[in-house]
């Protein structure tokens, strides 16, 4: 019985070892990626530029976002900053999304997602 149980354990402890990263960091949905891609380079392109190199707002690039801390990145998309014309996104993508989309900013938006 406690080989049993122990064996149990087992499995669910490996099947969540597989499934924890996948939630940690689920990538949105084939579609809703599409919709954020253009989100972004509608609505941020009429800030940042639509190449991304700066407007109103600074530059979005890989080479400006790289060494930027993925979680402040990741609050700014979300809350905006008050005092300047970055305006929050929180009504618009969830927290998980605004993580995807300073991902694949840092990694260069442009270049995997035409
Ligand atoms: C109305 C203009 C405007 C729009 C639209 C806009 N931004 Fe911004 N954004 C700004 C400004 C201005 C700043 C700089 C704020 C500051 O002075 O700290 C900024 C800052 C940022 C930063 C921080 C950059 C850094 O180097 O720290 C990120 C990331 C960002 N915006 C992403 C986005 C994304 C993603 C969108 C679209 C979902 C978006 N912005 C839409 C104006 C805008």
């Amino acid at each position: 019985m406690r080989a049993r149980i122990t064996n149990i354990l087992a499995t669910f402890a490996a099947s969540l070892a597989v499934v924890a990263p996948v939630c940690a960091k689920a990538d949105p949905s084939a579609e809703r990626q599409r919709e954020l891609v253009n989100l972004v380079r509608q609505d941020c392109g009429s800030c940042h530029g639509m190449t991304f190199r700066g407007g109103l707002g600074p530059p979005l690039t890989s080479e400006a976002l790289r060494e930027k801390p993925a979680d402040t990145l990741t609050a700014t998309i979300l809350n905006g900053r008050p005092g300047t014309p970055m305006p929050p996104w929180r009504q618009f993508v969830s927290e998980a999304e605004a993580g995807w989309i300073v991902d694949r900013l840092q990694k260069g938006f442009l270049d995997d997602a035409r």
